[in-house]
């Protein structure tokens, strides 16, 4: 049993437990300790940038599970809030696209290097899972990104086209195409750019994806024409 009774999700090998103060992210017991470990170490790192992020607090074992624990953040996820709100789908998308923006102005040693490699290079920071349910908005209005298991130093572009496929899968391919705008707009990146990469990061996306996904990925060309060329003609 864990102390902490409330679960806010709920996945495949793991259960999120919350308290006022605390979440504890408990992964079941054939889930690798090393993988546990690093995801802690990448997201101690990922603090360390100075970027707005949960801090973990402590990596436990309790009834023969590892629990990661992270300060509690008090308010709701970008993914809820589109859900709840979805007339300020684009103001939500333009926040989304500013904090990714932000994550990619800051830097962090390379996480491909040993934890201890101090000639490692410092790169510019990947999420590696940008989703609006990995964004979270306080009270006051603050954001905090969440859940840096994926966090890379491989390329911006890329970070940018796989999270338009994440957008597109979790919310709808207007969010996506809000995302880039906004992203395009705020850093001067052209938008082509981004599209030119977009079949290769999709069809690596198809390979790891469950089958419900795999039949949304192969939809993805036929929907964004059709959503532009709405757009074009409205
Ligand atoms: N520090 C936190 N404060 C508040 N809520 C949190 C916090 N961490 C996680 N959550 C909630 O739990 C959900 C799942 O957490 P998280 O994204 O870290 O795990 P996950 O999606 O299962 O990770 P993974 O991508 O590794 O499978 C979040 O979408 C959010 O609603
Ligand atoms: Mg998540």
């Amino acid at each position: 049993m864990n102390t902490l009774s409330r679960i806010i999700a709920v996945r495949n090998n793991k259960t999120v437990y919350s308290s006022s103060q605390n979440v504890h992210k408990v992964f079941k017991s054939n889930y690798k300790k090393s993988d546990v470990f690093r995801e802690a170490y990448i997201h101690s790192v990922i603090e360390e940038s100075g970027l707005s992020i949960p801090h973990v607090t402590a990596v436990f074992f309790q009834d023969s599970q590892l629990v990661l624990e992270t300060e509690r953040i008090n308010g709701n996820t970008l993914e809820q809030l589109l859900i709840r709100q979805p007339e300020k789908a684009e103001e939500y998308m333009t926040l989304f696209a500013g904090v990714h923006y932000d994550i990619h102005q800051h830097s962090c040693p390379n996480l491909a290097a040993a934890p201890n490699d101090t000639d490692a290079p410092v790169l510019p920071i990947c999420h590696g899972d940008f989703r609006p349910s990995n964004v979270m908005m306080d009270h006051s209005g603050k954001l905090f990104v969440l859940d840096w298991s994926e966090a890379n130093n491989q390329s911006v572009s890329r970070d940018i086209a796989l999270a338009w496929f994440l957008v597109f899968l979790d919310v709808s391919v207007e969010c996506a195409e809000y995302y880039l705008a906004a992203y395009c707009r705020i850093s001067g990146i052209d938008a082509e750019s981004i599209r030119m990469i977009m079949p290769e990061i999709g069809a690596l996306l198809y390979k790891k994806s469950p089958g419900y996904n795999r039949q949304k990925l192969s939809s993805w060309q036929t929907e964004l024409a059709d959503y532009r060329k709405k757009k074009e003609s409205s």
